[in-house]
């Protein structure tokens, strides 16, 4: 009995010493994901500066988080109008917007970026800001497949910096995986893992590698069910009604990959088969790189392999 007593109090004063450090969030890319990472930030309390290059995509981010926050506060709140409509209002006013992304991270805890999936502009996103962003400051990628230890090294913060890699819709899924490379220090993977359970999520710990855990599985899976389509072994429909009724997938891959957004799965596909060329999992789709050239990304764009009403 002692000893379990013993126990139970270290446990609840690591967790105390443990506790979430991190007050001040910016997230940068204020598209599918960084909105999405705003508002749970937000939700739970944090101040957050959402930075984009474009104002047009700040106001959707806003408008797209308020009409999801209004979906979970009907789930928490039911009859309590009063109680729903300060929840959203507290949230949404968590939130600031900007298109200066130096001046965003002059005084912040913690920067998450979110921004295209080109390990060329995450470089001069991050040489840009390390020299002006505290020195305590964390630095963050969403990266969904490129090295976390090749983003950082631009920077003179390899210890201060993790990957946290969210999932879409980041509101929803609760997964977070928590990317540490061989330079991240223990202090910063701490951090990292107390924030993410400071907004809802469960994290996970993952190594340095190509896809992590959950996009070095689902990717090929996503990529082998287009070239199914592409080879006419059965159309997208059924594909995607074999996967949800015979495997119990909430979403068939086809319409994933819509989900995803065709830009993204390309990138993360050209990126692995430029370092992998030989492995046929990773080999550029043919359908896939003609909707980008049209700008059918998916479901953010409209269409897709399907179309949608934005
Ligand atoms: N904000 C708030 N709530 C939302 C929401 C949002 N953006 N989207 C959905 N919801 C809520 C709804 O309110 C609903 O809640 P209740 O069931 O409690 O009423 C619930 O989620 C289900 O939503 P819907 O009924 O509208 O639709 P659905 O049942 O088809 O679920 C889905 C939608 C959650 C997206 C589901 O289809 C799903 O889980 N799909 C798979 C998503 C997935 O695999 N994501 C990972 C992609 S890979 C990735 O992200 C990594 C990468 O690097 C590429
Ligand atoms: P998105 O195209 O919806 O949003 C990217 C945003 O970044 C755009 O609004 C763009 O204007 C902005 N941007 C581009 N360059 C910028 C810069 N230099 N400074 C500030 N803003 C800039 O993309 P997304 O789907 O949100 O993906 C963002 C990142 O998250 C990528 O690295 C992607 O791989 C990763 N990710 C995507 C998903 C997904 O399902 N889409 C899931 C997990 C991780």
């Amino acid at each position: 009995m002692a000893l379990r007593f013993t126990l139970f109090s270290r446990a609840v004063s690591t967790s105390v010493s443990n506790m979430n450090s991190i007050k001040h969030v910016t997230i940068i890319g204020g598209g599918l994901m960084g909105s999405g990472i705003a508002q749970v930030a937000a939700q739970s309390g944090q101040n957050v500066t959402l930075v984009d290059v474009n104002d047009d995509v700040l106001r959707n981010s806003k408008n797209g988080i308020e009409k999801s926050l209004q979906r979970i506060a009907k789930k928490l709140y039911k009859d309590k109008e009063l109680e729903a409509k300060k929840f959203i209002t507290d949230a949404v006013s968590r939130v600031s917007t900007s298109t200066k992304i130096k001046d965003a991270v002059k005084s912040t805890d913690l920067v998450v970026e979110a921004i295209v999936e080109k390990m060329e502009a995450k470089h001069k996103l991050f040489s840009d800001i390390d020299s002006v962003a505290p020195e305590s400051t964390i630095f963050a990628s969403n990266t969904s497949s490129l090295s976390v230890t090749e983003i950082s090294s631009v920077t003179k913060r390899k210890d201060r910096f993790v990957g946290l890699h969210f999932f879409n819709p980041v509101p929803v899924m609760k997964l977070l995986e928590v990317i540490r490379t061989v330079d991240t220090s223990d202090d910063t993977y701490n951090k990292a893992m107390e924030w993410g359970k400071s907004v809802g999520k469960v994290p996970i710990t993952c190594k340095d590698t190509p896809g992590f855990v959950v996009n070095r599985l689902l990717v090929p899976l996503l990529c082998e069910a287009v070239r199914m389509m592409e080879r006419g072994d059965a159309s997208a429909r059924d594909i995607d009604t074999a996967m949800k009724l015979g495997a119990g997938y909430p979403m068939g891959p086809i319409e994933l990959a819509d989900f995803v957004g065709h830009d993204t799965t390309l990138s993360i596909v050209e990126g692995w088969h430029k370092k992998f060329p030989s492995n046929p999992l990773f080999e550029p789709l043919k359908s896939m790189q003609e909707l980008v050239k049209q700008g059918k990304l998916g479901a953010k764009t409209g269409e897709g392999y399907y179309k949608y009403n934005k």
